[in-house]
């Protein structure tokens, strides 16, 4: 008796029957070092007591009141806290269960601003190759994600990508690092242009992108020239930091280490820390003005908007990441994470970079180094590296598509933020197993070699 419908129609999961701090456990009594927090989301750990506690006072109290009718002193309160603690400007927030969700809300939040502020041929959203922003319609077509797009296609109409800002793959060998970020940030006005500027109503990318390529960050000369870019067309600013954002890379906000605010954040995964489904939209004044003194409504709604639990649980973790400090702790264990990975990795011939920033770190794994050529993807090594790694009681997170949308593997580590060192050199040394068991055998003994 088995009806549901899991990712795999062939696979047998296992079912994961406790969860604790960065362990998960299955109905065997095996355990799982959760070194990808799934998939970046869940950023205190496993079996927080207080923050199940706040969600039980919360439901005990008003476990749900259709936002249609009500507002509550819980979503004001979580949205109060988000604003206080935003980059400079911020001004509203509002809430909803997934990130593919609320990065809609914020495409047609910018289509309805530009609409109410008397420019109604301003439809386009510009998105960039290699990024992600969700699996909904309109999200899979403003993401780059070249194979998760592919069924879609005949389906898709009104976003349009620009380029990555992507260095080890596009950096030219005589370009500075600055050069290139100017080349990549012109391409997002060469877009425009081509799409006509009264055109454009936003930018929508990710500070550092996550499942794509594997936390690949941008740098501040890149996202500084793009907010340029962005005020002279006046293209709304859309940053989505579902994964990157509450504390993953270091700064509650990723965005904070480029020294740039958009006029809208996405934010999903740490901010409830997987206790509840949440996702947040903040925006600026600019854009509250705008709708404000257009129809004075948002034309856009869901059923759960500014559910209770859920602000009650994200509130909760906020709370918790501030008081134990926890963005500071994420700092601490990527820089150690990163060393790790360096002293384990950097000379391996099929490591072609190692990236990210604060507990967002990645491996691009290539066939030749110097070449930087891709696996070819037939051998499906991502997913190779997972089953191995999960076979070997660690999660972390590979994917494909990483050097062009198609060709190339790379493998992230995302643990909770509560993680000791000693876990992170569990997660290393088992991940350098699993790679040394799926790598072709030939090259295990060049590895084992290197290491
Ligand atoms: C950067 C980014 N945007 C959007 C999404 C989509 O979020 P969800 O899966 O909650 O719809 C994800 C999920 O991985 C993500 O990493």
């Amino acid at each position: 008796m088995a009806h549901l419908l899991n990712r795999s129609l062939h696979d047998r999961y296992p079912h994961a029957v406790r969860a604790e701090g960065v362990y998960l456990y299955d109905e065997q009594g095996r355990r799982y070092l959760d070194g990808s927090s799934g998939a970046g989301v869940s950023c205190l750990g496993h079996g927080n007591p207080e923050v199940l506690e706040a969600m039980r006072e919360q439901g005990n109290r008003v476990a749900f009141a259709s936002s249609v009718f009500f507002a509550t002193d819980i979503a004001e309160a979580l949205a109060d806290d988000l604003v206080r603690h935003a980059p400079a400007g911020m001004a509203y927030a509002s809430f909803g269960c997934s990130g593919s969700e609320q990065v809609e809300n914020a495409m047609k939040l910018a289509r309805q601003y530009h609409v109410d502020t008397g420019a109604p041929s301003r439809r386009y959203i510009i998105g960039r190759r290699q990024s992600y922003h969700g699996m909904s319609l309109a999200t899979l077509n403003a993401g780059g994600h070249a194979q998760r797009r592919a069924l879609y296609e005949p389906m898709f109409a009104g976003t349009y990508l620009t380029e990555p800002h992507f260095a080890y793959r596009y950096r030219r060998p005589d370009e500075t690092a600055d050069g290139y970020s100017l080349r990549a940030a012109d391409a997002l006005e060469e877009t425009i242009l081509q799409l006509g500027p009264g055109q454009v109503a936003a930018f929508l990318c990710e500070p550092v992108v996550g499942a794509t390529t594997g936390c690949v960050p941008g740098s501040p000369v890149y996202f500084q020239r793009v907010r340029e870019i962005c005020d002279r067309y006046n293209v709304l600013l859309i940053f989505d930091e579902i994964f990157c954002g509450m504390g993953r890379t270091g700064t509650l906000y990723a965005a904070e280490q480029d020294g740039v605010v958009p006029d809208m954040f996405v934010l999903a995964k740490g901010l409830a820390g997987g206790y509840q489904p949440m996702s947040a939209l903040l925006i600026n004044a600019r854009i509250h003005a705008g709708v404000r003194d257009g129809r004075g409504y948002i034309a856009n709604g869901h059923t759960y908007m500014n559910h209770p639990v859920g602000c009650a649980a994200a509130l909760k973790v906020q709370e918790i990441m501030r008081r134990d400090g926890l963005v500071a702790r994420a700092r601490a264990r990527g820089h150690y994470l990163r060393g790790r990975l360096e002293a384990v990795f950097g000379d391996h011939p099929h490591v072609g970079d190692i990236r990210g920033r604060g507990l967002m770190q990645a491996l691009e794994l290539v066939q030749d180094r110097p070449r930087k050529t891709p696996f070819p993807p037939e051998l499906a090594l991502w997913s190779k590296v997972m089953q191995a790694a999960l076979e070997r009681g660690l999660m972390c997170y590979p994917n494909q598509g990483t050097a062009d949308g198609q060709q190339g593997d790379h493998v992230i580590l995302a643990p909770p933020y509560i993680v000791s060192e000693a876990d992170c050199d569990e997660m290393v040394a088992i991940l350098a197993d699993a790679l040394d068991a799926v790598l072709p055998a030939r090259d295990a003994a060049a590895v084992n070699a290197a290491r």
